[in-house]
Formats: structure tokens, sequence, C-alpha cells
């Protein structure tokens, strides 16, 4: 079990919008849309809200509604036919890494397996361990592969020595190898050919890879395009990606989780984890993500928060000589950092920061056990770039 329960990243966002001027703890961009989309939205909100309409007359699985948000996210996140029409919308991020959990479970049992280990990559959202930490029957392996972490080996080689190791002392279990890429928060990339790699090795001893890809379209790269699970074959093995659109697109809590799985009998089990809860996401919902996900100008969207983001890394990298950058991030919308030259935790930081009026997230929340992840704090970089230059400039006194 994590050491400290009452500390959870939700935790110290809801601590940080209680107390804090500036927010840089909530991992949702805070950035509006221009006047075109926001009308996409107040249309659609109506439309779907209007009990007279013919739209909130038809059934909840209207195959309108379903199709639009398929062939909308298919395209926005490159996906090949056959694996967008294998979507399936639920109502968060966090919704569809449980429902993404349970499938696992359902996959043990359809195969007999006699338990369940979760090879988990880290510095990652704890959110992973703490749904696994839910369930007594999964062991859970921690391989801590981010910056500064892995000297001499990748990322990718870690999780694979791990999946050996663990695929030998008990080959009648069901193994899940968990990752986010880009990472949360270290913005850390997991290149094609060793997410085909990790594939194969999955592949070979059985396990299902699950992908979560929350953060591939927003951030310091946007809007470059990165590489997802969604290109690796279907035959290579059984795998499961992940995206919602909470880290692209803020409207206030309304947001929809995706489960991405890559062939029919990852989808089966799915189907069954997610008949386990109410049928489907609010409808209203469905019906704005369909028209926001499919209008061109979210594209536009999305590059001005890549160039938000590069912005306000920009006044960090060179231009606040008093914060230390734990890396570079290669994409997503954060930045670890801490006080150049103090040798503090991350849960101090957090504390001196809080104190000052911004809120930040303490590195340990992405770590199971220690790590140079607990030196620093997570800050956004989905900011408007004079609110985020203002909290800065409070982090920098
Ligand atoms: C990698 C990752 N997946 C899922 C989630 C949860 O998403 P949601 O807020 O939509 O529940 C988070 C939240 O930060 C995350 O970082």
């Amino acid at each position: 079990m994590p050491a400290r329960l009452n500390s959870t990243l939700t935790e110290q966002q809801i601590e940080g919008r209680k107390y804090a001027f500036y927010d840089l703890a909530t991992g949702y961009p805070a950035l509006p849309f221009d006047q075109e989309l926001a009308e996409v939205v107040t249309m659609w909100t109506r439309r779907s809200l209007d009990c007279g309409g013919h739209l909130s007359a038809r059934h909840w699985d209207d195959p309108d509604v379903e199709m639009l948000l398929k062939e909308a996210v298919g395209s926005l996140l490159n996906m090949e036919r056959d694996v967008s029409r294998r979507i399936r919308a639920t109502f968060s991020g966090s919704v569809a890494v449980d429902r993404v959990f349970a499938a696992a479970r359902a996959m043990a049992s359809a195969t007999s397996k006699n338990g369940l280990t979760a090879i988990v990559a880290e510095p990652s959202v704890d959110l992973f361990r703490l749904l696994l930490y839910d369930r007594s029957d999964f062991k859970v392996v921690a391989v801590q592969a981010g910056p500064g972490h892995s000297a001499g080996a990748s990322h990718e080689d870690l999780l694979i020595d791990a999946l050996h190791s663990e695929a030998n002392a008990s080959p009648d279990r069901q193994i899940l190898v968990v990752l986010d890429s880009p990472a949360n928060p270290s913005g850390v990339v997991t290149a094609a050919d060793q997410l085909l790699r990790l594939a194969t090795e999955c592949g070979r001893a059985g396990a299902l890879l699950v992908v979560d890809h929350c953060f591939v379209l927003a951030g310091v790269h946007a809007p470059r395009r990165l590489p997802t699970v969604f290109d690796v074959p279907a035959e290579a093995c059984d795998w499961v990606g992940i995206w919602d659109t909470g880290k692209t697109i803020d409207l206030n809590g309304d947001k929809l989780g995706f489960i991405m799985p890559g062939n029919g009998r990852v989808q089966k089990a799915v189907d069954l984890s997610l008949s386990m809860i109410q049928a489907s996401a609010a409808r209203r919902s469905l019906i704005v993500f369909a028209q926001l996900l499919g209008h061109p100008r979210l594209k536009e969207h999305i590059a001005q928060l890549g160039s938000a983001c590069r912005t306000n890394l920009d006044v960090i990298r060179n231009r606040t000589p008093s914060l230390d950058l734990m890396a570079t991030p290669d994409a997503g919308t954060f930045a670890c950092v801490r006080r150049a030259e103090q040798e503090h935790t991350g849960d101090k930081l957090r504390e001196i920061w809080l104190a000052a009026g911004v809120s930040t997230v303490s590195g340990r929340t992405f770590l199971s056990t220690s790590g140079p992840c607990n030196r620093f704090v997570r800050i956004a970089l989905a900011r408007s770039p004079s609110y985020f230059s203002e909290a800065i400039s409070r982090m920098a006194t």
C-alpha cells in the first residue's frame, strides 16, 4: 500500500484550488476557446438539452452520435479504420483506466489465470497504482524508468526485464504492462520501434499492453504527431490504448474517456467491464464532443496550446535561473522544477510555494518508492503565458 494515501495528486489539486492564487497543479489546460469553438459548445449543449428536439428524443446509443464520435477520435489520433471502429466511450480518463483494469481481470478469468501482475512504469500518475491497490488480487510491480532513473538501461529495457522475470516466476498469472506516453509528469515519449518491441515481448509472454495516451495531442510537442500503440499490429499482442478529452479540452469538468482495444478478444473483455457500470456517459457530452472533436478549428486550438506550453517552458529554461528543470520535456503539458541549489523535498517545495500563492504537485505522488522525482514539483505549462509568468515570478522570489 502507498505510505500516504491522504496526499494523492487529486487531493493536492483540490487543496491548491482552495488556497492558491495561481493554480499550476491542475493538469487540465486553462486556455479559452476562440469564439467559433465556444459557439459550437453552446449550440450543441443547448440542442442536446432540448427535450422537445429530435436529438434527445432518440435513444442514448443513437448510431449517428456513436459513429460521429468514432470518426472524430479516429481521425484526431490517426487510427486505422479497424482500430477506430472498436473505440468505446466512457465518462473520463480515470474511468477508462479503471475499466481497462477490470477488463484485464475478465481476460484472466476467461483463460483461467491464477491472479494478475501489473508492471507499472514510473514516474506516472498515482491513479494507476491507486486503482490497482483497490484490487487485492493484483500484484503491482513498479519500474522506475523516467529521466535520471535509468542510467544505462532504456525505459523499455527495464519494463521488458520486469516482464521476463514476472513471466518466468509466475507463468500462470495474467500480466499487464501499464505505461503512459507522453508520460505524466516527465513528458517522456515511447518511440514507435520501442512500442513495437514492448508489444512483441508482451505477445510472447501472453501479457496485455496498456498504453495511456491522454497527453498525445496537447503539449510542448503540439501539433507534432507522436507514436501510438494504435499503429501496433493487432497480431503483435493483446493491447489496449486509452485517450481522454480532459488534457486537451477543459469544459468545466465535462469530459469523456475512450478505450481502444487492439483486437476482438480485448474488445469483448472491455465491453464486459463497461457493462458493469452505467450504460453510457451523458448524452449531452457525447453529442457536444462528437461536434467538437470533429471540428476543423480544434487543430488550431491544439496548436495554440502547444505554443503556449513552449513559451512557458522557455520562461523556466532560459529566464528563471532560480528554478531547475528535472529534464526538458519531450512532450506533454508539464515540467518538473525545483529551487536551484537547494535540497528540499518535493513535499517541502510544494508547501513553500503554496504559501507564496502558487499550487503545484509534489513529485513524490508520481512514485511508489523514492527516486529523483521526489525532489521536484510538477507544474502545468498549459496556461496563458501572462498567468504563467506571474505565477513563476512568485515561485522565483
Ligand atoms: C495518464 C493519466 N491518465 C488518466 C488520468 C485521469 O483522467 P481524468 O481526469 O479524465 O479522470 C490522468 C489524470 O491526470 C492521467 O495523468
